[in-house]
């Protein structure tokens, strides 16, 4: 494929042709579209939902997406959605080693869940998944549940969607809003994480006294351009609903825009071009300097969902214990590690790996990183190779059954923080 020509900005209203003179302009639905298209429109949002969170694109296709057969359930053995009550939640701290890739298998039969929360019926909270699959779909998938943000580990996926292709490799994100269609293609075997978010779509967080820049800058979102393919043979079509499969039949491909416009479609981000914010006196801050997007929740200021990374940077912080302080959060947090080595644990958090720490489960530094860090020369030094992500949420996350196996939850994951010696206080005299 050619390279791809993307379009820059988070949420802009859009305008993209495959074909030149596809896209009607002065209006959306004129009685005869330009070559016979049909127009249909997307909406990511409640029609009357305010104007900043409106989310609708106008699409021009070669047929409209309701022809097709009905759908019929279709089987999944590792897919789940919250509520998912197959384990209860508990306050234990769970750490996990890489799901292997299985072979000859596409993206959606890879897929296991390994923790939920929330309620997707309720439009809150969200699904953690793994994806681990070797071979390119021959068939289209799409989420009504939830939007798909999609963090590669290993090797490259291709995302061939109805609004046009998306190439998304290790240290970049992709965004799949709800009720989008998509089709991953792979050249070599691939694997990551999955949040499936339930709620409020994902936005760039507020800035607050950072002031207008810093962080992740809606400039450096990209949007693709408009693709399709005329394609008449069967596609079959499998939709995530109410926390099911579901498979129909289209007799032709469903990928199939020649025009849209609007700001409801998908997007890719470069994790490299996050400006990061640290600490240049004394003191660890708060993890929320690293917020990428946030999904908020009816509460201000309490997410539905933070994706938060800790990418290279600078510590130069002084008289400080410089990784992450000991904690007891009320939120609960999900982890991940993409590539490189997480300055809070020393060994054992591997990429492709993840762990759990539900609210106010005590975590922080293990024993070997405190040890370390509390001896350390205080000299600036550079954090590099290394980037790890959490997906953090109000909601206390459920592991699947899946995730309790015990090929893939490792043993004894408290015992990081066992052997610190009690504080030595003044003897009284
Ligand atoms: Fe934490």
């Amino acid at each position: 494929m050619a390279e791809l020509k993307y379009h820059p900005g988070f949420g802009n209203q859009h305008s993209t042709e495959a074909l030149a003179g596809a896209l009607p302009h002065g209006q959306n639905s004129p009685q005869k579209p330009p070559f016979g298209l049909y127009a249909e429109q997307v909406s990511g949002s409640a029609f009357t939902a305010p104007r900043a969170e409106n989310l609708r694109s106008w699409q021009y296709r070669l047929r409209p997406s309701a022809q097709h057969s009905a759908y019929k359930p279709l089987t999944h053995t590792s897919l789940r959605t919250a509520p998912c009550l197959e384990i209860p939640a508990s306050p234990n701290r769970l750490r996990w080693n890489p799901l292997p890739i299985q072979t000859d298998t596409d993206f959606i039969d890879s897929l296991v869940t390994v923790a939920t929360n929330g309620d997707a019926r309720a439009q809150k909270g969200m699904g953690v998944h793994l994806y681990a699959a070797s071979s390119s779909m021959t068939r289209v998938f799409y989420d009504a549940d939830g939007e798909l943000l999609i963090v590669p580990q290993a090797g490259a996926l291709t995302l061939k969607t109805e609004f046009g292709v998306l190439e998304v490799r290790r240290g970049e994100i992709a965004v799949i809003p709800r009720g989008v269609k998509f089709r991953t293609e792979i050249s070599t075997d691939v694997r990551g994480y999955i949040c499936e978010n339930y709620g409020a779509p994902l936005r760039l967080p507020e800035l607050g006294p950072i002031g207008a820049n810093g962080l992740a800058s809606a400039r450096d979102f990209l949007y693709p351009t408009a693709w399709f393919e005329d394609v008449s043979a069967k596609s079959q079509v499998v939709a995530k609903f109410g926390g099911n499969l579901w498979a129909c039949e289209y007799d032709h491909s469903p990928l199939n825009v020649v025009a849209w416009h609007g700001n409801y479609a998908p997007y890719k981000y470069d994790l490299a071009r996050f400006n990061t914010i640290n600490t240049v006196s004394y003191d660890h801050p708060d993890p929320s300097i690293f917020t990428v997007l946030t999904s908020p929740s009816e509460t201000p200021g309490t997410a539905n969902l933070d994706f938060v990374i800790f990418p290279p940077r600078w510590m130069v912080a002084e008289n400080t214990f410089r990784p992450p302080w000991f904690h007891r959060n009320c939120m609960s947090e999900y982890m991940g590690l993409i590539h490189g080595t997480y300055d809070a644990k020393a060994e054992g958090f591997l990429p492709g790996g993840g762990s759990l720490h539900n609210a106010f489960s005590a975590h922080g530094p293990d024993k070997a990183t405190f040890d370390t860090a509390s001896r350390a020369e205080l000299k600036p030094q550079k954090i590099d190779d290394t980037l790890a992500f959490m997906f953090e949420s109000r909601y206390v996350f459920e592991p699947t059954a899946f995730a309790m196996r015990e090929e893939f939850l490792q043993a004894d994951y408290d015992g990081v923080w066992s052997g610190f010696d009690g504080a030595s206080l003044p003897r009284s005299s």
